[in-house]
């Protein structure tokens, strides 16, 4: 079986947070059970140069304003991937993927992402010859028109009634690709799309949307989270287009790559270890405390944050909470970029108390290993969380998860086995999930007793995948 994963981000290529994760690993667990899975993504600066191979194929003359050639691929890992060169819509300087350096999106995102959706239907109409994808699998906003280049046939080959079936996964309700109404001609989609049922969304247009009505299929990153967003509280106003659907949303909680989150090998880290205790972890603890600074404490519980800066992840609770995890003795590591407000938050605490608090206020991949193995534990305080990596990466680590009860957290911690949940989502909450932490770590009988259960969880990609497997398998037979 051939699947297309279309995707805007892939680690190790571009990653800005798990859907790279996600799409970077999949495909290969998929491999493992004789999927033949393919990444589609835009070629970014510097994406093609990290390929161990690479060859140009296919041009088209005119992917929105420019001409754009695909380029088929293998990274060092395996994966297959196919990039869009197309200079005039990714060869940028400055900013990055979605943003320019002024921090706003790219004037023209509508048109980089209606790009990706364009060449997935041509690929899904046969533009890479012999490889055609039984499935296209959409992932996010930025590949999810997709299935309206499908459902209105705009490349004329009737994809919709003879190709490849089609799965939307939903990795974070909060992005939905909304656009004016007026951009609706230069997406190359007739009025139609736009009226009842199409990708109107109040007054504007959605890419999302057009996943939602017209993918054979959605699915979405935790089983929680597919419960979640079809309420009103939590559907971010797609819940009733949500729940129209004829099936349920797929809920399929993700993995994480033990090859490159694996203790025992992780070449990030000053000591590879093993074992569940705290003393195999302490010489990774003893040098993220020097490196950050912190006082070289090793009976203060050392917390860390490995996370974008947003109203999302609830950290301005923790910045609220920090007075009395200070009272407890423990220690605070951050690393994160994003608000303003809170970057400049989480700096000011570091310098009010320094030796106790530090803050990297950047994007450091071999960092946010050192974290998770220097740390005693992770606070994930999200107010939604479609599933969450984090906290994964901590389970693998020996690292315990502190986090709120909702989305793929709550299906992915155990309160007081594998770590702390809580909830509602506030600070009184968060404190005395701190608090309970605290304790914990103070009676080592029990920390170790949880470090053990949490690195004994499975955590790979294994059962995901067999189940992502099962999913393609009735779409298609659903096709026939
Ligand atoms: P989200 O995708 O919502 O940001 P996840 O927990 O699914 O949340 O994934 C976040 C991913 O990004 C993880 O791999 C995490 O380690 C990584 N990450 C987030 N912030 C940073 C950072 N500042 N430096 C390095 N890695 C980061
Ligand atoms: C999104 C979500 C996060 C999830 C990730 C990968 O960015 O915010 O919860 O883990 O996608 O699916």
């Amino acid at each position: 079986m051939n699947v297309l994963f279309v995707t805007s981000e892939c680690y190790p290529l571009v990653k800005t947070g798990g859907l790279a994760d996600v799409t970077g690993a999949l495909p290969l667990a998929l491999a493992a059970l004789a999927v033949d899975a393919r990444v589609l993504l835009p070629a970014y600066p510097g994406v093609r140069e990290q390929l161990a191979s690479s060859k140009n194929g296919a041009t088209i003359a005119d992917l929105f304003g420019g001409e754009a050639t695909l380029v088929d691929g293998t990274t060092a890992t395996g994966l297959k991937v196919t990039l869009i060169d197309a200079p005039h819509l990714y060869d940028r300087t400055g900013g990055g993927i979605y943003a320019g350096p002024n921090g706003h999106d790219w004037p023209d995102n509508h048109l980089r992402f209606a790009a990706l959706s364009w060449v997935a239907a041509e690929i899904a109409g046969g533009r890479l010859g012999k490889w055609r994808p039984d499935v296209v699998h959409v992932h996010d906003w930025h590949a999810a028109l997709t299935a309206a280049y499908i459902q209105f046939d705009t490349h004329k080959k009737r994809l919709r009634a003879t190709r490849a079936a089609t799965l939307l996964t939903i990795h974070n309700l909060a992005f939905q690709g909304l656009f004016p109404e007026s951009t609706l001609a230069e997406l190359r989609l007739p009025d139609e799309a736009l009226e009842q049922g199409g990708i109107a969304y109040w007054g504007k247009l959605s890419f999302l949307k057009a996943g939602v009505r017209w993918c054979d299929a959605v699915s979405t990153v935790s089983p929680t989270y597919a419960r979640e967003i079809v309420t009103p509280e939590h559907g971010m106003g797609f819940d009733s287009a949500l729940k129209d659907r004829a099936e349920p949303i797929v809920g399929i909680a993700n993995g994480i790559d033990l090859a490159v989150w694996n203790p025992a090998t992780d070449s990030n880290i000053v000591a590879t270890y093993s074992k569940p205790t705290s003393a195999a972890k302490a010489p990774n603890k003893v040098a993220l405390q020097a490196e950050l600074g912190l006082e070289p404490d090793a009976n203060a519980p050392l917390f860390c944050v490995v996370s974008r800066l947003t109203e999302q992840k609830g950290l301005d609770l923790l910045l609220a909470a920090l007075p009395h995890l200070l009272a407890r003795g423990a220690q605070l590591a951050v690393l994160g970029t994003g608000d303003r407000k809170l970057e400049k938050g989480f700096r000011r605490a570091a310098k009010k108390h320094p030796g106790r608090v530090a803050a990297v206020i950047d994007y450091n991949e071999a960092m946010s290993h050192r974290m998770q193995a220097g740390a005693d534990a992770i606070i994930v305080p999200s107010r939604f969380e479609p599933c969450g990596l984090t906290q994964l990466y901590g389970l693998r680590y020996g690292t315990l998860p502190v986090v709120a009860k909702v989305g793929g957290l709550a299906d992915t911690v155990d309160d007081g086995l594998t770590g702390f949940q809580f909830e509602p989502v506030d600070q009184d909450q968060l404190t005395a999930a701190i608090d309970t932490a605290c304790d914990a770590f103070a009676t080592p009988v029990v920390w170790q007793r949880m470090m053990r259960a949490a690195m004994k969880q499975d955590v790979g990609w294994g059962s995901a995948a067999r189940e992502y497997r099962a999913l393609y398998e009735r779409l298609l037979q659903a096709r026939r």
